[in-house]
């Protein structure tokens, strides 16, 4: 084989092929058939995601494919630890989760956790960096999203797996996720080809408000759309409490501009603070400056003087003027 890199593809596929089978056909992957359905995750989404289970023994894929790969493959692959007497597998005892790059070839795992017993530390272990892998490039389910990215020039952006899989089961399909809340420019550089608007539906935490902020500045204010999952809850956590299709009305209905976002996230705690006022109003001049209509700008602003308690409309559209002139 003429690309160095196809016999890591190679074992990680074959890798993937025996987790599914472990999962799917044992009688040790009931219980985890078993987690699953409980988050709803049927045996139609566990075939079409490819999902696996890392039997909890340290060298069940190693027992089972280093007799078909030389060292320097499975040194580079991945699935295995060295150390200096005995190689182990990486994933143990965990629910696989296949990355596969955009031409849908598995080029990594993420194992969750699942046991009531298990004591390990990390909900998720993901494949460290390998020559097929890079976390900061690879956006799960880009090779199933592409399409519909494509044809309707948007993609949805979420942090987990749990999310994009519920995305998917609400007929939303135009979904991938960043595998936590790090958006890098890699990913944004890439999406760009395919992709003109950015709709962020991040979990409804301090962590993903916080990475909703990062995004808006890396993808740009203009092609950003934000969609808030109420406090405590992840897209897959609102679909299981309300519905698939409550899912899909706030993706599609509940959305709102950056600059409303911006507006509540930076809004400070104290406002009778006066200095805490303005420096809230120095922050936002230049964001609502930036937006393209006027009548939007507008009613920002208003917005802006309906929180402040000590300024009126004048005051801050000047500061806003101010921010324009220097654009
Ligand atoms: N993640 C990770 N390593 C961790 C925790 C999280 O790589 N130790 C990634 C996973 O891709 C995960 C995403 O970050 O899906 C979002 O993390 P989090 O919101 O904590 O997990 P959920 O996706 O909500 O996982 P679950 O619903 O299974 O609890
Ligand atoms: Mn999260
Ligand atoms: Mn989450
Ligand atoms: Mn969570
Ligand atoms: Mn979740």
């Amino acid at each position: 084989k003429d690309n160095p890199n196809a016999l890591l593809y190679d074992i990680n596929n074959q890798a993937a092929r025996l987790y599914h089978i472990v999962l799917t056909s044992t009688e040790i992957g009931e219980q985890a058939r078993l987690y699953l359905e409980k988050r709803g995750i049927t045996s139609e989404i566990i075939k079409q995601f490819n999902i696996g289970l890392a039997p909890d023994e340290n060298d069940f894929i190693f027992e089972n494919l280093a007799g078909k790969f030389d060292e320097t493959v499975q040194v580079n692959s991945g699935l295995f630890n060295f150390s200096s007497h005995k190689v182990f597998d990486a994933f143990q005892n965990r629910i696989m989760f296949p990355l596969k790059n955009e031409y849908g070839h598995v080029v990594g795992f993420s194992g969750r956790k699942w046991q009531e017993g298990d004591t390990s530390k990390a909900k998720y272990i993901n494949t460290s960096a390998t020559s097929i892998f890079d976390k900061s490039y690879e956006l799960y389910n880009l090779d199933k999203a592409k399409p519909t990215i494509s044809k309707t020039r948007e993609v949805y952006l979420m942090e987990g797996f749990m999310d994009v899989i519920a995305a998917h089961k609400a007929g939303i399909f135009n979904v991938v996720a960043t595998m936590g809340t790090a958006l890098t420019d890699k990913h944004v550089k890439r999406l760009r080809k395919i992709a003109k608007n950015y709709v962020l539906i991040y979990d409804g935490d301090n962590a993903g408000q916080n990475a909703i902020y990062k995004a808006i500045d890396l993808i740009g204010e203009n092609k950003t759309q934000i969609v808030r999952v109420p406090e405590g809850l992840d897209p897959d956590d609102y679909s299981k409490k309300y519905s698939s299709e409550a899912l899909a009305n706030l993706m599609e209905n509940g959305r709102v501009q950056p600059t409303e976002f911006l507006i509540d996230y930076l809004k400070p705690e104290n406002l009778s603070n006066l200095q805490n006022q303005l420096d809230f109003i120095e922050q936002m001049a230049p964001v609502i400056a930036r937006v393209p209509s006027i009548t939007a700008q507008d009613a920002f602003i208003r917005k802006l003087v309906e929180i402040l308690p000590d300024f009126e409309y004048n005051q801050v559209e000047q500061s806003v003027n101010l921010k324009r002139e220097n654009v």
